[in-house]
């Protein structure tokens, strides 16, 4: 069993309920990781997938080693039949089972380059170890989604906002710099999996992959967008079609104090790192709305019960054969 996408979840308000259970009792499971190590690879930095994957696994009592790939490992070949006389030093099939060999659980963070849609959407280094590790692989953000981040998302909705069918605005908004689609993408499949009431504000040239949005409605104007609002979820992706270009700075899509004055009470989300006064007003950040510090405490339990299903599920294997 992998955890690669939003997809892998069979059903988001069974996973969200056993989430909410693992928070308070986190320790109830210690004894079900005892002797498992759970390897992640970082090729890119994090502050909270890092803490809190940890975390979560300590909970469950395994062993956790961690290396940053991007730094400190060898440069990575991933073609097949390719001669390798240039910048590379290690074939991803090596890479993959060579790490398989010291880890019962493999998770992995590798963001999009942003220079190459296809290449990017291609997936290289998340699918290159699903294909070659021989242990179950978690994707802690990869170049086209997040999905850690968006059970997060859908646990700290289903905690904090008491409302049936809440109506969820994902906001783009400005950033000096490049951002990839990730996040944005895992948090609109999770909810439309979870069948929330979504809609994404953005200027039209923000849209999303349509493979990923399907039907989910686009509002170009934020003030109209913001109406009625229980939720506005915060987050900067760089243009899909345009790809990787920053195209609009514009500060009417900052998320403000007024805008969020035309919501009904909006929670404030948003996964961090944040830039403060370019993304989001201090006045909201700092108000009792923002949820941003409870999105990240629900990362753990988010990991923990995506660790604990895969290693409850190796474990039935085992007792089958
Ligand atoms: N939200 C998130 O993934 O944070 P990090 O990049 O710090 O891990």
């Amino acid at each position: 069993m992998n955890y690669t996408s939003v997809h892998d979840i069979d059903s988001v308000s069974e996973w969200v309920d056993e989430a909410l259970a693992l928070k308070k009792n986190p320790w109830k499971y210690v004894e079900l990781g005892k002797q498992k190590t759970l390897v992640l690879l970082f090729f890119n930095p994090s502050l909270r997938t890092r803490l809190s994957t940890q975390k979560a696994a300590l909970y469950l009592g395994m062993n956790v080693m961690v290396m940053n790939f991007g730094s400190e490992g060898w440069t990575l070949e991933y073609k097949d039949g390719t001669i390798m006389d240039q910048g590379t030093s290690e074939h991803i099939k090596e890479a993959a089972q060579v790490v398989s060999q010291y880890a019962d659980i493999i998770a992995i963070r590798s963001f999009a380059k942003l220079e190459d849609r296809i290449e990017d959407y291609r997936e290289k280094v998340l699918n290159g170890f699903v294909r070659y590790a021989s242990a179950p692989i978690i994707n802690m953000e990869s170049c086209i989604g997040h999905p850690l981040q968006a059970l997060t998302d859908a646990i700290t909705i289903r905690e904090f906002v008491p409302i049936e069918k809440p109506k969820i605005v994902l906001s783009w908004a400005p950033h000096p710099k490049a951002l990839p689609q990730a996040v944005a993408n895992s948090f609109v499949e999770i909810m439309v999996k979870g069948g929330y009431d979504l809609t994404i504000a953005c200027p039209e040239a923000y849209k999303l992959s349509p493979e990923v949005t399907g039907s989910v409605s686009y509002n170009h104007d934020p003030e109209e967008a913001y109406k009625d609002a229980d939720v506005v979820y915060a987050k900067n992706w760089s243009s899909y079609e345009q790809y990787g270009q920053v195209l609009s700075q514009n500060q009417k899509w900052q998320i403000s104090h007024a805008k969020m004055k035309l919501t009904n009470n909006a929670k404030f989300m948003h996964c961090l790192p944040v830039r403060r006064n370019v993304v989001v007003e201090d006045a909201v950040l700092d108000s009792k709305a923002s949820l941003v510090i409870e999105q990240a405490n629900n990362r753990t339990f988010a990991a923990q019960l995506v660790l604990k299903k895969i290693l409850e599920h190796d474990s039935k294997k085992i007792d089958v054969l």
